[in-house]
């Protein structure tokens, strides 16, 4: 079995947002595991799968991710301060302590329906790297911003905000970067392969622009209504090493033909 520390893993990640009880949770995790190609899961050049569950179902769906199953489990979300006073909110070694593997952060529904700013998510990310969890940091535009042509710039500027407090040595197989354009998550209306494409090939730019071989090497996931009717297409785009699910995620043969896609394009 490798690190999948390697350069340009292939993830496909489920995101169950606030879904799912812990038994269906546990069910639908099962169900997956029993499904996955055992090739996918045995060769080092296919590709890695996880879920995040919420953090009352994390426990729950232990059984079938690692070290006891093949799956990655990721929180949803992780406090910056390890702990304290801070009523609600989970601390990175208390999600290490609760089985996962890393964490989601910065996604977008956190930015908009709870406010979360850039500075904090610079905070975040570092906490959570340092205490050894891996993190899947969201980057991506609103509509507007996109019309208004801007959206590069935009990502670019998160993604320098969210990296600020990060050491070269940060920048290795622990981070995980997907572009999730705002107006795609939810919607049924995904990027075009070409837009994705060459906005990870932006993001990819920069990143060997400020990290050199370190930054290039990176896992670059796309989301935002990611299907199994066309995540072989973007996969095949060029530059785009993955995907985080939403919708589809939840529903077990949609997501296993998402990383059947992912994993053969
Ligand atoms: P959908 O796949 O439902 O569009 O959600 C994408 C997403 O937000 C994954 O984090």
């Amino acid at each position: 079995m490798n690190t999948f520390d390697e350069p340009r893993a292939r993830w496909v990640v489920g995101n169950w947002k606030q879904h799912l009880l812990r038994a269906q949770a546990e069910t639908l995790a099962g169900t997956l595991v029993g499904q996955l190609p055992d090739e996918l899961l045995d060769r080092d050049d296919t590709v890695h799968v996880g879920i995040a569950p919420t953090f009352v179902a994390l426990d729950a769906v232990r059984p079938w991710t690692r070290p006891a199953g093949p799956l990655w489990l990721f929180a949803q979300n992780c406090a910056a301060q390890e702990s304290g006073a801070f009523t609600g909110e989970v601390g990175p070694t208390m999600l290490k302590d609760a089985g996962a593997n890393g964490a989601i952060i910065g996604h977008s529904e956190r930015r908009s329906h709870f406010g979360e700013g850039d500075a904090l998510i610079a905070s975040k990310v570092r906490g959570a790297l340092d205490a050894g969890l891996r993190v899947i940091l969201c980057v991506g535009e609103p509509l507007e911003v996109r019309r208004a042509g801007n959206h590069e710039a935009h990502v670019l500027a998160q993604l320098t905000q969210a990296l600020s407090h990060l050491k070269p040595e940060h920048i290795n197989g622990r981070l995980i970067i997907a572009y999730e354009p705002v107006w795609a998550i939810g919607t049924g209306v995904a990027a075009t392969p070409g837009d994705a494409s060459t906005m990870h090939n932006r993001i990819r730019t920069w990143l060997t622009a400020h990290y050199g071989q370190s930054g290039a090497d990176r896992s670059l996931l796309y989301g935002g209504s990611v299907k199994p009717g066309n995540a072989a297409e973007l996969m095949a785009a060029g530059d785009i090493d993955g995907f985080l699910v939403g919708g589809a995620s939840l529903d077990a043969a949609s997501f296993l033909s998402i990383i059947q896609s992912a994993a053969t394009e």
